[in-house]
């Protein structure tokens, strides 16, 4: 046997007892006629102890020990002199009669503490060194319980569990594929899907009427914190619903899944905001309502008194930073210079601060103090508030005034990850329109119903903009957790869908025939939604990187840096799948 307790495990209870441990050299102290040594397993440290005296041979072999070395240490459980009450095993220490080593070890490439001085590529690079630490361990162990968790809610809600294929056809979610060349069909490609949507929707038409997956998907798109090129998804449709059923489903998995996992009650209903509402209060389709510092719109008060920036401007719009009018100039000046960072893009920022010497915008020449009194009054200013005001095209300024709410409610502390604010945003237009080439695209997916009071103008052709679909997501802390629709179920409906994205017939038939003629053997309604798991994961881990939830993600480039992928094919395999590789 190779170990009778593991490292997490011993207690004063336990003293007097002969206890075989197995587990990795944490860190060795030689002091003197003393040596301890720290043993780490998964479930925790346990201190092994040597003495000259008692054992000189013994104490020797434990200082030879280097870091990360794999032994193997018998003896009896005793009662430490100091204890150390920041670990459960720290009241007891072994005294170790029988030590072996199972394997040595080279001297890591970074400490393998909670915090590491490793950089993220090394920790990448030697991932399995990076999940010994006890801080990325625990997130897997946060990851196994959600999944559990996931699986009792939803079993019991009868939902199945259902595998589907891995090597598919494009399913489009709005990235480009991954492709696998075929051997057998040389010429010929599966894709990896970027969702199981189709197939999904194949198993209603089966008749499954509640199927789940916790499942991967591939997307090649830009990487960022948020997101992987194949991550993981809690995939769920349902026949026979209307959009009203699969909220309350899903509001009630995420009910259980804050109750269960978080120990967090949420007794009234998660808000809904309808996906313009959003837009034009937060200039964001994933809100993050930890904070308020909604949007107020001011072209009525602020055009035609000859300030050229307000006057030539689509959209005057501004946020009230409460508690902000006593930042210095260097502080407003900062903010300035976040808003013109290339990834915000904006020009500039006015300003109104109220002190005590009352109101004073960097305007002031352009607009009497009534004006600006009339301002403060749209924005419910109080005195110490500061106002900061955007101008330029509509869409543009509302995406830049929310980054910048988002900057200020992380300057002012109101982001804290423990603090949770769900909300459902629905109403999500079915299409948008391509600025440059005019064309139409899906705004979920091109398998979303329009809603039925709409359905007439997908048919037409006509003022797609707007059309509304029954399509959701829902938001926590601004992170969009998942989002989903009421599907087409019809074949004419989803042709038209597929004409208006600009597929000929014969395309459309050639990529999702196989759909469109499922949808003409009694194809139930039916509609469903989808979650990232890895960002769930991560946002219950307090966190927003879901790289340190994943076990072995790619880089930002999109390279897993451990195994060296993507690498290159030998030539007899290029040739086998009737390939060759240009440059
Ligand atoms: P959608 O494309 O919105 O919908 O994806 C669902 C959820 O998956 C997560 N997600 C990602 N997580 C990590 N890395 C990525 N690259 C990534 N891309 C998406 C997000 C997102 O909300 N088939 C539809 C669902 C449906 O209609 O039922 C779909 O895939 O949290």
């Amino acid at each position: 046997m190779y170990r009778t307790h593991t490292c997490g495990e011993l207690r004063l209870a336990d003293a007097g007892k002969t206890v075989t441990l197995a587990g990795w050299v944490q860190r060795a102290r030689d002091l003197g006629g003393l040596t301890f040594i720290d043993l780490r397993d998964r479930y925790g440290i346990t201190q092994l102890s040597f003495n000259m005296e008692r054992d000189k041979a013994l104490c020797e072999q434990a200082r030879q020990l280097g870091r990360e070395f794999v032994v193997q240490a018998t003896g009896t459980v005793k009662e430490r002199e100091s204890k150390n009450t920041n670990i459960p095993t720290g009241e007891v220490e072994l005294i170790v009669t029988g030590l072996k080593v199972l394997n040595g070890a080279k001297t890591p490439p970074f400490t393998i503490e909670e915090e590491t001085d490793g950089g993220d590529e090394l920790r990448m690079k030697y991932r399995y060194l990076d999940l010994r630490r006890p801080t990325i361990r625990k997130n897997f162990e946060l990851r196994h319980r959600m999944a559990i968790e996931v699986r009792n809610y939803l079993s019991a809600q009868h939902f199945l569990e259902v595998e589907t294929p891995v090597l598919i056809k494009s399913t489009p979610e709005g990235a480009r594929d991954f492709v696998v060349p075929s051997r057998m069909h040389q010429g010929e490609f599966y894709a990896l899907p970027q969702s199981p949507q189709t197939f999904k929707q194949l198993l209603m038409v089966a008749g499954f009427d509640r199927y789940f997956q916790i499942v991967k998907c591939f997307r090649d798109e830009d990487l960022r914190a948020d997101r992987q090129p194949e991550f993981t998804q809690i995939d769920c449709e349902m026949a026979f619903v209307e959009q009203e059923d699969i909220l309350n489903t899903f509001e009630g998995l995420a009910k259980h899944l804050f109750r269960t996992v978080l120990g967090k009650e949420f007794n009234a209903p998660f808000p809904r905001m309808p996906f313009d509402e959003a837009m034009k209060r937060y200039g964001s389709d994933k809100p993050d309502l930890r904070f308020g510092m909604a949007f107020q719109e001011l072209n009525d008060l602020t055009q035609g008194k000859g300030f050229k920036v307000f006057d030539e401007a689509e959209l005057v719009v501004g946020i009230n930073a409460e508690g902000c009018a006593h930042w210095s100039r260097k502080q407003t000046d900062a903010l300035i210079d976040f808003v013109k960072k290339p990834q915000v893009g904006a020009t500039g920022i006015v300003f109104v601060k109220w002190t005590e010497e009352g109101l004073k915008s960097t305007v002031d020449k352009f607009y009497a103090p009534e004006v600006v009194q009339q301002w403060a009054a749209r924005f419910g200013m109080k005195q110490g508030d500061l106002l900061c005001v955007m101008a330029g095209k509509a869409d543009k300024t509302r995406k830049q005034l929310n980054e910048l709410r988002l900057h200020l409610g992380d300057l002012l502390g109101l982001r804290d990850p423990w603090t949770f604010a769900p909300l459902w945003v629905v109403d999500f237009p079915l299409l948008e329109q391509d600025e440059e080439s005019g064309n139409w695209h899906a705004m979920h997916h091109p398998f979303t119903a329009p809603k039925p009071e709409d359905a007439a103008k997908l048919f037409a052709g006509q003022d797609l903009g707007s059309v509304r679909a029954n399509a959701y997501d829902l938001v926590i802390n601004g992170t969009e957790i998942g989002g989903g629709s009421i599907r087409i179920h019809d074949r004419a409906m989803q042709e038209a869908m597929f004409r208006v994205l600009g597929f000929s017939d014969a395309d459309a038939r050639h990529k999702f025939g196989f759909l469109m003629d499922a949808f003409e053997y009694g194809a139930p309604p039916h509609g469903g939604c989808a979650f990232g798991f890895d960002r769930w994961v991560a946002l219950f881990g307090g966190r927003s990187d879901i790289r340190e939830f994943i076990a072995f993600p790619k880089n930002n480039a999109g390279r897993d840096m451990m195994i060296d992928a993507p690498s290159t094919i030998d030539a007899v395999q290029l040739k086998e799948l009737g390939l060759e590789v240009k440059g």
